[in-house]
């Protein structure tokens, strides 16, 4: 076991875990933040998803000892006064079937939605393409971007 102070969601908070293990069991065993979801554990369907600086990471393949000073943006803080204009929407149009996928979905896409503001149908499917959704809402999640963008 390690100590690790990690600044997440605008606080910095302290663990104590291997430094292997994956930010991903972090978040949510150590530190309650179970938003985050695990999907396959082998970074291939994007539920884990969190942002470090920043940048989408899956973080069931980020061990903790590599995050450092990053930031990590997690779905708890995306938006801490009010709702995220994402989640808006997502509620707005229904987007979720089953959810589990979704915190992640939220998370790229609020990624790409930093990058770019009015992403066109081209640039959504290039961003969310790493994210799975098995109930496959994916022209709801679509739809919800550009909702969101406006
Ligand atoms: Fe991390 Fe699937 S659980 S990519």
């Amino acid at each position: 076991m390690s100590q690790f102070r990690l600044h997440i969601n605008g606080e910095v908070r302290q663990v104590d875990v291997a430094p292997d293990t994956p930010l991903l069991w972090v978040l949510r065993d150590s530190l309650d933040l179970a938003g985050t979801k695990y999907g396959c554990g082998v970074g291939a369907c994007g539920a884990c998803t969190v942002h470090l600086n920043g940048v989408p990471t899956r973080s069931c393949m980020t061990p903790v000892a590599t995050v450092g000073l990053k930031k990590v943006l997690t779905i708890e803080g995306l938006d801490a006064q009010a709702r995220h204009p994402l989640q808006q929407a997502w509620v707005e149009l229904d987007v979720p079937q089953c959810g589990y996928c979704q915190a992640g979905q939220i998370m790229t896409a609020a990624a790409l939605l930093k990058e770019n503001p009015k992403p066109s149908d081209a640039d959504i499917d290039g961003a969310m393409s790493g994210n799975l959704c098995r109930c496959a809402t994916y022209l709801r999640i679509r739809a919800g971007i550009h909702r969101a963008a406006e």
